[in-house]
């Protein structure tokens, strides 16, 4: 099931039958070192100079997380006590810190998708960053752009931002300079492919009853890997993310976390990243072929969670002493890592993680899992939160999308008599909010899904609680029915009432905890819990039905959407700790709503394709999930396939109105492309690795158990690696992956993100928008481009604002696309290119609401 240290590197061809006929992932050697491009040259020399003073043992201390929950965080490095560089802290997750205590949970980022909001999106990286910061964590292990959402059921799709690339690119981008502003690296996850949770790991998968050796596959051809999967990490790169996290599943058949193709060509060579590699936990399958496919840092270190063994550690110690692994490639590893470390000013801000993962105990031991070391303060019980309730309450309202709203039955005056509050989904976990595991169930109201992405609550305010308390400070009188059998106590109510809000949920999660069957991955788009009829009986005994869904993605609505008495309908994602007050605002009109969807709502299941693999379909090798639509995902697959959905993406109502008009399109000056060319410098190499006498354990250390150190046991190489194929299969290194002469530039890199010239703007649009109700409101102008050519989408997303507008206010919004926007990947010339079909803008308010539009001038 695990493979040993060298014979992965030919894992495509040994792991399973029939090679031929799988998808091949190519390899691509030397892993390319770091040189300091774009802003990171002041941190790469600062890491340069002090990685130059350090010893083997100590680089190969920064790579290698200690272990499972031996020390505070969810993952954390060795250090170098010496230089007092400390062992490094990574924590979850992507809405706040997990396993703590004191902290925020934040909206999820599909809200921050549905905010369409850079400036929020910012704030919230921020916000995050301090609370990590004051932690004492030095990664946050977050955000998310994989899964991007190719499937509408995907698990974990709520933990990114939307599946259309360029929307989660900026968003994504604003995040990581937000964390990464105050103080912590951000790790952009999950490269790349990871759009199901089913198979992701062949050893969860056994637990659940499908005996796999091999985690799946997602094969997914060039052209789709440049255009929409690895398009926001572009944006990540050139966002000077800090870190990235290689995920779980195969790529073409070969592990991410040891994927030359995808890690040195794509992500170090295309892309540029100055920053590490780290890989998720226990995605590390190998020894020196992960470190020569370009994985920097093993997390959380050991070969299994507490085999006290590693891939890397003493292996990778040894594996440099006896000359497999070339000195500068574990150079370059430490100097990535240091690099990041400076360059957001970690050294400046660095405390030690004042709080424990495992346990809210005051008092602990502080090795955890072996119960080692003193016994001492754990938890410092810090607060973190400063004013984020602010900032959380606020998205959470911006992140809520008014799909129907007849007859102005929203916002609500305040003097209605009777309300009436109906469905689990408003009130509270009778567990309690933190009452599950990681939040793995799906009780009273729903503002997280689950799984590692998330936190402890502080506190969850329910609708029940905020909407109640308005209520009655209104004068009005408020019931709830939050069982949701009790539909004919619904009914009742319902009846009587001046207006029924309805509550209803969807929720999805990682794959390691199954809630009601599903695992991880939704079993259907329907609401959950009897969802459907709790509305129908609100509908049909009340003609003021306003329905709320708190939902991981979309959701079948066809059986009540388009009911007479379906007065409203609002989806508010999953807002976090202020969800009622966020909802409250919206209701009674102090926020007036302006988000919009970021996914296409479907009629019913077959609306959408069918991508989650459930079944295993490769014998007990690797599950194989064919990436055939290509970039054909979410409103580009409605599109191609004449499907009308019921919302489409980028939808969203107001209380007020909005006009579009006087298209203007000019053309700017911009030189023409040149790929990059020329060579990179050879690889630098920092310091001598010695002899194996020198990274003998030290005498007298006392070892914790099942502690990842660097050192070995002794100078008999072999026997201090306690590897029973030692030796055996060196040469299975493919051919150039030691090489550490000068290498060529690719044409599509250069730069970090890629060829500065992708970024250059091209084209100047503009448009005037004007607020043609009564009322102050948000609206987001949406650009989309039609690339031509006989298989491209019929529109795609390109640029969007969020702009407030008093009422009458006209606003002229001035965009520009950039030559990125207006190319394709050219497989054959593996570089980007403008084509010569005729292109053409759209401008509007959704996918489908595009009024102005114009023929694009020619440009290369
Ligand atoms: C996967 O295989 C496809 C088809 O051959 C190829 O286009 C793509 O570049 C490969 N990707 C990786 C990461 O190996
Ligand atoms: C490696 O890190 C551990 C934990 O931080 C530390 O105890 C040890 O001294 C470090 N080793 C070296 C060689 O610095
Ligand atoms: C927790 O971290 C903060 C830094 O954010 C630090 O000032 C403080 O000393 C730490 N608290 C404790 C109790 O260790
Ligand atoms: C699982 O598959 C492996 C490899 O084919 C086989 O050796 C093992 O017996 C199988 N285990 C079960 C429980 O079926
Ligand atoms: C070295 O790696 C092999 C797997 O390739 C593992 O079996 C062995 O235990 C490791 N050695 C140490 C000291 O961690
Ligand atoms: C709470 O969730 C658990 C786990 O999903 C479920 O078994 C239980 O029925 C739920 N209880 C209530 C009261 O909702
Ligand atoms: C869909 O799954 C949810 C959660 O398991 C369940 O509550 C619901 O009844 C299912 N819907 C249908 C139509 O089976
Ligand atoms: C709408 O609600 C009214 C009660 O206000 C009810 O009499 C009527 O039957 C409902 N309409 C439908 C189509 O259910
Ligand atoms: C809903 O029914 C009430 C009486 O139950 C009536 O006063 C009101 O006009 C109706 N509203 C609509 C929109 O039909
Ligand atoms: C190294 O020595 C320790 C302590 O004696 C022992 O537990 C461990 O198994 C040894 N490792 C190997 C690979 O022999
Ligand atoms: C070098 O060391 C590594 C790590 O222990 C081991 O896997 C590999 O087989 C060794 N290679 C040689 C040629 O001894």
């Amino acid at each position: 099931m695990r493979f040993g240290w060298i014979e992965a590197a030919a894992l495509t061809a040994a792991s399973v039958v029939s090679a031929d006929e799988l998808a091949y992932s190519p390899p691509f050697y030397p892993s390319p070192w770091a040189n300091g491009q774009g802003d990171w040259a002041s941190a790469y020399e600062r890491a340069v100079a002090i990685v130059s003073q350090m010893t083997l043992a100590e680089k190969v201390n920064l790579t290698t997380g200690t272990g499972w929950e031996l020390e505070k965080c969810v993952g954390q490095t060795g250090g170098v006590p010496r230089l007092g560089i400390p062992g490094m802290c990574g924590q979850d997750s992507p809405l706040g810190v997990r396993d703590s205590d004191y902290n925020s949970a934040f909206p999820a980022g599909i809200n921050i998708g549905a905010t369409w909001d850079k400036n929020l999106a910012y704030l919230r990286g921020q916000a995050m960053g301090q609370e990590f910061s004051d932690k004492g964590a030095d990664f946050q292990l977050g955000p998310v752009a994989g899964p991007l959402g190719r499937a509408p059921d995907g698990g974990r799709n709520w933990e990114g931002f939307s599946p259309d690339p360029a929307l989660t690119g900026v968003l994504f981008a604003e995040t990581i300079k937000g964390i990464q502003d105050a103080g912590v690296v951000a790790t952009a996850k999950h490269f790349i492919g990871y759009e199901q949770e089913h198979f992701r790991e062949a050893p969860e998968a056994q637990g659940y009853g499908y005996n796999i050796t091999e985690s799946g596959s997602a094969n997914i051809d060039d052209k789709t890997m440049h255009e929409l999967y690895l398009w926001p990490f572009a944006d990540a790169v050139r966002a000077g993310v800090g870190a990235i996290m290689c995920s779980y599943n195969q790529i073409n058949n070969s592990y991410a976390c040891q994927n030359s193709y995808a890690l040195n060509k794509l992500l170090k060579g295309e892309l540029g990243f100055q920053g590490f590699v780290m890989s998720d936990w226990e995605a590390h399958h190998s020894g020196a072929s992960a470190a020569m496919a370009g994985l920097d840092m093993s997390m959380p270190g050991d070969v299994v969670f507490d085999s006290g063994t590693s891939y890397w550690g003493t292996n990778l110690t040894i594996g440099v002493l006896n000359g497999t692994v070339p000195q500068w490639r574990v150079d370059d590893m430490a100097v990535r890592i240091m690099a990041a470390y400076y360059k957001v000013g970690r050294d400046r801000l660095w405390t030690p993680p004042n709080f424990s993962s495992w346990t809210r105990d005051e008092y602990g031991f502080k090795y955890y899992y072996s119960s080692e070391g003193p016994y001492e303060v754990v938890n410092h019980f810090v607060d973190v939160r400063r004013n984020h309730s602010d900032l959380i309450r606020r998205i959470g309202a911006d992140s809520t999308v008014l799909l129907k709203n007849d007859g102005c039955a929203l916002p609500l005056t305040g003097t209605e008599r009777k309300v009436a509050l109906i469905g689990e989904d408003a009130g509270s976990n009778p567990y309690g909010a933190d009452g599950c595991s990681d939040r793995g169930c799906d009780n009273g109201t729903l503002a997280m899904g689950w799984g590692s992405g998330t936190t402890e609550y502080p506190y969850l305010v329910t609708p029940e609680q905020a909407i109640q308390a308005e209520v009655i400070q209104n004068g009005g009188t408020v019931f709830a029915v939050t069982d949701n059998w009790a539909i004919s106590q619904m009914e009742t109510l319902a009846a009587e009432a001046t207006v029924s809000l309805v509550f209803v949920n969807a929720d999805s999660g990682e794959g390691y905890i199954d809630v009601d069957g599903n695992m991880g991955d939704r079993n259907n788009l329907t609401l959950w819990g009897n969802g459907d009829n709790v509305i129908k009986a609100a509908a049909s005994n009340c003609n003021n039905t306003i329905v709320i869904i708190h939902s991981v993605g979309p959701v079948l609505v066809n059986e009540w959407y388009d009911h007479p008495n379906v007065t409203a309908i609002l989806w508010a994602g999953l807002p976090g700790q202020e969800s009622g007050n966020s909802l409250a605002d919206v209701l009674y009109g102090r926020v007036n709503p302006g988000a919009k969807s970021p996914f296409t709502w479907g009629k019913t299941r077959e609306s959408y394709q069918d991508y989650l693999i459930t079944e295993p379909n490769n014998g007990d090798g690797a599950p194989q999930e064919d990436f055939t639509e290509g970039v054909f995902i979410d409103y580009r697959g409605f599109d191609k396939r004449n499907e009308t959905p019921i919302y489409e993406f980028g939808y969203g109502l107001s209380y007020t109105t909005f006009n579009y008009s006087q298209l203007q399109v000019q053309a700017l000056n911009a030189s023409a492309y040149t790929p990059a060319s020329g060579e990179t410098e050879a690889a630098p190499t920092l310091g001598e690795a010695g002899n194996a006498s020198d990274y003998l354990y030290p005498s007298g250390l006392q070892r914790i158990t099942a502690f990842i150190y660097p050192w070995l046991n002794s100078t008999d190489l072999e026997a201090s690696s306690g590897d029973s194929s030692y030796g055996q299969s060196s040469d299975f290194l493919p051919e150039g992956a030691t090489d550490g002469s000068a290498q060529p530039i690719l044409p599509a890199g250069g730069g970090p993100g890629g060829n500065p010239a992708l970024y250059d703007d091209l084209i100047q649009v503009s448009v005037t928008i004007k607020n043609t109700g009564d009322i102050a409101g948000d609206e987001i102008p949406q650009l989309y481009v039609s690339l031509g050519g006989p298989d491209e989408p019929r529109i795609v997303l390109r640029k969007f604002d969020r702009i407030t507008l008093q009422p009458s206010e006209e606003y002229e919004w001035t965009t520009t696309l950039t030559r990125r926007d207006l190319s394709n990947w050219d497989v054959a010339a593996q570089d980007w290119i403008v084509t010569s079909y005729p292109k053409k803008v759209y401008v509007g308010s959704s996918s489908r609401k595009l009024p102005l539009r114009a023929s694009l001038p020619t440009v290369q």
